[in-house]
């Protein structure tokens, strides 16, 4: 019997070539684990309607963690065009699988650490390490949505005295996308960063939002921010727009440790933290719940890269490495934290990202053989 059982979801495109790069790295921490395939992607929807079949739900129950590597996504029209001829016209929306998987499985934390490693070329500075934390299954990713809108909900808005400025426009002439926060769900996120900054040495927690226009919303969050920071006195609570974000972290990243922030604009600072730090090449995260996480790089499925074996790997390797963690394998997790952070000081070793023309099988092979 092995030790764990890891959901091993390669996805569409790259995510099959950097699944197979990370699982060089695990094998060679002796990373005690029966990984089991499971089907996830553009092929499932295009073949059976649907991109998260149940039986990988089913197969993501019965193990202890996923370790994930990239979809294809497309607009909703292109999708169904796709569709197998006898799939057509029955009404089937495409949906993005990971946004299902966060959902369905409460994983309510995003984290996505961006720590510039020294000597990579594509660093805007050395001395960067920021973490962010995303809240993953509410506000504009809730996917409560309409168009054209429905009367019921018109007339529940017209309520709202904003809404006179819309009166002649109809229904169908309006889309709506909701922008839904929980006191909970802002709690967990603002939580788990300040805990995260308290054992992992970070002095400050930005929240990042825009309350001053978003009032209700971003409102909730960064009060709760304010309550929850007097439970860390030791951790300083910064309290930034999310625009100004985007201008800070490009001027002056070295100053900010913990972000946090609500889904949408948790995903537009991270991909900007991952760009500072070498791109999504670099980037890798945790999707984590109270019982269960899934793990992977952030980079989509690279069609034109497919089966070349020249992406950077090193994402994704990531992401076993804060698979590790979350599992408990703190040893494991830091050689390999070593071993990248080695080859990339090292510079011999570098894929096309890099300005290098190293493949993505000869980047996780000199990952594997760095560790001791
Ligand atoms: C990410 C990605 C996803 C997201 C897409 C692929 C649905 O951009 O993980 O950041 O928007 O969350
Ligand atoms: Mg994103």
């Amino acid at each position: 019997m092995t030790k764990y059982r890891i959901a091993w979801l390669p996805g569409d495109g790259v995510g099959a070539e950097v699944l197979e790069a990370a699982r060089l790295v695990l094998e060679r921490v002796d990373f005690d684990a029966e990984t089991i395939p499971g089907d996830i992607g553009w092929e499932f929807w295009r073949s059976e309607g649907n991109p998260l079949p149940q039986r990988t739900i089913d197969l993501l129950k019965s193990t202890d963690a996923c370790l994930f590597g990239a979809i294809t996504s497309k607009p909703k029209d292109e999708a169904a065009a796709e569709l197998a001829p006898d799939l057509r016209g029955k009404g089937l929306t495409y949906s993005s699988p990971i946004v299902g998987l966060r959902q369905l499985f409460n994983l309510h934390t995003n984290l996505r650490p961006c720590k510039a490693y020294p000597g990579n070329p594509l660093n805007l500075r050395d001395d960067i390490d920021l973490v962010v934390f995303r809240e993953n299954t509410e506000g504009l990713y809730a996917g409560v949505e309409f168009h054209p809108v429905p009367e019921g909900i018109r007339n529940a808005l017209n309520s709202h005295p904003k809404m006179k400025r819309f009166s002649g426009v109809a229904n169908e002439d309006m889309a709506i996308s909701t922008r839904i926060f929980t006191r909970k769900g802002c709690q967990t996120i603002l939580r788990d960063a300040f805990d995260y900054a308290t054992t992992h040495g970070y002095k400050t927690v930005t929240v990042v939002e825009k309350p001053n226009v978003i009032r209700e919303t971003s409102g909730l969050m960064v009060r709760e921010a304010r309550a929850i920071a007097q439970e860390y006195p030791d951790i300083e609570l910064w309290e930034t727009n999310v625009d100004a974000m985007c201008m800070w972290l490009v001027k002056n990243p070295q100053n900010y440790g913990v972000l946090a922030s609500s889904n949408m604009f948790g995903d537009i600072i991270s991909d900007l933290a991952a760009q500072i730090v070498g791109g999504l090449g670099f980037a890798a995260a945790g999707n984590i719940g109270d019982t269960y996480a899934v793990f992977e790089p952030t980079h989509g499925s690279a069609p034109k890269y497919a089966g070349q074996n020249k992406v950077n790997p090193i994402a994704t390797i990531r992401a076993a490495k804060m698979m590790l963690d979350y599992l408990g394998e703190r040893e494991k997790a830091q050689k390999i934290e070593r071993a990248v952070a080695q080859v990339i000081a090292e510079g011999r070793i570098r894929t096309y990202d890099m300005g290098g023309t190293a493949t993505t099988t000869q980047m996780a092979e000199a990952i594997a053989s760095a560790i001791s």
